[in-house]
């Protein structure tokens, strides 16, 4: 489990990097009616789309660590409690 905990977390910053680079441009470039330079790449919106999936997945399951943790620690002193 703590290698899930510490893999999701390395993964997640890995991925935060070129998310935070693609996102700005593709604003950027929208904002100021240059979109159609993304339109000339497609796998620029598959790429900010992946990235942004990959987020979310590492992301969720980051935020559930500590629920998981608790969820944890209670069934073993549950289970504690009663064999003694
Ligand atoms: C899309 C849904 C996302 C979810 C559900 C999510 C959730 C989380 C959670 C729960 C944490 C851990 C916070 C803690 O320390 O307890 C975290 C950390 C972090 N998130 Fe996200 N995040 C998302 C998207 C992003 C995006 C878009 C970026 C940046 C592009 C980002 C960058 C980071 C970074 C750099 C950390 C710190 C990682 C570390 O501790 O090494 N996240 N995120």
């Amino acid at each position: 489990m703590k290698v899930w905990n510490k893999w999701s977390r390395k993964l997640h910053r890995w991925f935060a990097i070129p998310t935070l680079i693609l996102v700005p441009i593709s604003v950027v470039l929208k904002v100021s009616g240059n979109g159609q330079v993304m339109a000339r790449i497609p796998q620029w919106e598959i790429a900010q789309s992946l990235l942004m999936l990959l987020l979310v997945i590492t992301g969720g399951y980051l935020y559930l660590i500590p629920y998981i943790s608790k969820w944890k620690r209670n069934k073993r002193r549950k289970q504690k409690g009663t064999n003694a």
